[in-house]
C-alpha cells in the first residue's frame, strides 16, 4: 500500500489530490481543483501571466483541503509528485516548486510526472479496468495521439495530429460560432438540440509521400476553415445562424474522425481494447459512439471517469503510483519544468541527472 500527494498547474486548472494504492486497485482519498475558466473567458483563451499567478494564490489552499479532508499530513505519505511537462513553464513552476518543497521539507521522495502520463493513468479510476495492452486514444486541448501501450512502461506512438489537436479546435470553432472557453462544453450542449447531419463536413486527411493516406492521423485545420466559410456563407444567406444544427455537425465529425481511425488502427495491430482519455474524451458523443462501434466490431473499450477526463491531480497521483510500485527510481530535486517533453521519453524525468 503506498499513498501520494499530487500537484497540477500545467495549464488553467490548478489542483491537488491524495491518491492510494492498494494491491493494483487506485482510490482516490481527496482531489479539488480550482478552476480559472471564467477568467481566461473573458480573454478568449489561456493567458499564461494570469494563469501562473492563479496557481499561486490557490495551490496552497488546495493543499490544505485534502490534507483536512484526509486526516493526513505528508510525512504519512509516501511521495510528493507534480506535473514537470509539457504544458506552460511558468504554470508548471508553481507546482514543481511547490511539490518539491514540500519533498525537501518533510524528506518525501519527490516524482516529476509527465502531464500525459497522468491523462493515460486516468484510465485506471475505472472500476475493473484491465491492464495493458491496449491502444490508446488520448485527446486533449494539446494532444491527439493515438499510442499503442504493450505493457506499463512500453508505449509507442502510431497516430496524431498534424496541426489542431481535438480540442483546439473545438476551442477555436466554439469561438467562431461565438461560444465561450472552453469551447467542448459549450459545443457540447448547443449540439444536444442540433442535428448531426444537416452539414457535412470534412475528415481531414494526411497525405503520404509515396501517395496514399496515412490512416491513423488527424488533421483538423481544414475542418475549421470549412467551418469559417460555412458560416460566413450562412450570414450572407440569413440572419440567424443556425448554431444548433453548427454545433452537432462538427461535433458529430470530430466523433466520427476520431472513432474510425482508433478502430482502424486497432484491428490493424490487433489490440482488443481501447482506452480513451483526455479533456475531449468528456464528450458525450464522443463516448457514446467509441462505445457503439467498438462493440459491433468485437472490442471492448474504458473510457476514464467523466471527472478525471479534463485536467486533474488525481490523475497525476496515479501516474506516481504506478511509478513507485514498479520500483522506478525517484526524481531529483534539482530538476526544472519543459513546455514540451516526449512522452516516449518519461522515464528521464526518473534519472538522477535531470534531463532539464
Ligand atoms: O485535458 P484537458 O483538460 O487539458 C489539456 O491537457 O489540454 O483538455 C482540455 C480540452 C479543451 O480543449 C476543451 O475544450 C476540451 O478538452 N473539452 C471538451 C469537452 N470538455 C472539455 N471537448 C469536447 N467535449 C467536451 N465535453
Ligand atoms: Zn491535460
Amino acid at each position: 500500500m503506498a499513498s501520494v500527494l499530487a500537484l497540477e498547474t500545467s495549464c488553467d486548472e490548478s489542483a491537488a489530490a491524495i491518491v492510494r494504492e492498494r494491491g493494483g486497485v487506485f482510490d482516490v482519498l481527496a482531489s479539488r481543483i480550482a478552476s480559472q475558466v471564467e477568467e481566461h473567458a473573458r480573454w478568449g483563451g489561456v493567458v499564461p501571466e494570469i494563469a501562473s499567478r492563479r496557481h499561486v494564490e490557490a495551490l496552497p489552499t488546495l493543499i490544505s483541503s485534502v490534507l483536512d479532508e484526509t486526516g493526513l499530513t505528508i510525512g504519512q505519505l509516501d511521495a510528493v509528485a507534480a506535473t514537470v511537462t509539457p504544458g506552460l513553464a511558468g504554470a508548471l513552476m508553481v507546482a514543481s516548486v511547490t511539490g518539491r518543497s514540500l519533498a525537501a521539507l518533510h524528506q518525501r521522495p519527490f516524482l516529476a510526472v509527465h502531464h500525459l502520463e497522468g491523462h493515460l493513468a486516468s484510465v485506471r479510476l475505472v472500476d475493473g479496468a484491465p491492464p495493458p495492452p491496449y491502444l490508446v486514444l488520448l485527446v486533449s486541448g494539446g494532444h491527439t495521439e493515438l499510442i499503442h501501450a504493450e505493457s506499463s512502461g512500453a508505449m509507442t506512438r502510431l497516430g496524431r495530429s498534424h496541426d489542431d489537436a481535438a480540442g483546439e479546435a473545438f476551442d477555436k470553432v466554439a469561438r467562431l460560432l461565438g461560444l465561450g472557453y472552453p469551447g467542448g462544453p459549450a459545443i457540447q450542449k448547443l449540439a444536444a438540440g442540433g442535428d448531426p447531419c444537416r452539414f457535412n463536413l470534412p475528415k481531414g486527411r494526411i497525405s503520404k509521400r509515396g501517395g496514399g493516406f496515412h490512416p491513423y492521423d488527424f488533421s483538423f485545420s481544414g475542418l475549421k476553415t470549412a467551418m469559417l466559410r460555412l458560416v460566413e456563407k450562412l450570414k450572407t444567406d440569413s440572419e440567424r445562424l443556425p448554431l444548433e444544427d453548427l454545433a452537432a455537425s462538427f461535433e458529430q465529425v470530430v466523433a466520427e474522425v476520431l472513432v474510425e481511425r482508433t478502430l482502424r488502427c486497432a484491428l490493424d495491430y490487433s489490440v482488443s481494447h481501447i482506452v480513451l482519455v483526455g479533456g475531449v474524451a468528456a464528450n458525450a458523443r464522443l463516448r457514446q459512439l467509441m462505445q457503439q462501434q467498438a462493440q459491433s466490431n468485437g472490442l471492448t473499450v474504458s473510457i476514464a471517469p467523466l471527472e478525471y477526463c479534463t485536467d486533474n491531480a488525481a490523475m497525476i497521483g496515479v501516474a506516481a503510483l504506478q511509478k513507485l510500485s514498479i520500483g522506478q527510481r525517484i526524481s531529483s530535486l534539482e530538476i526544472g519544468v519543459s513546455p514540451r517533453w516526449p512522452l516516449e521519453r518519461c522515464n528521464a524525468l526518473y534519472e538522477t541527472a535531470p534531463p532539464f
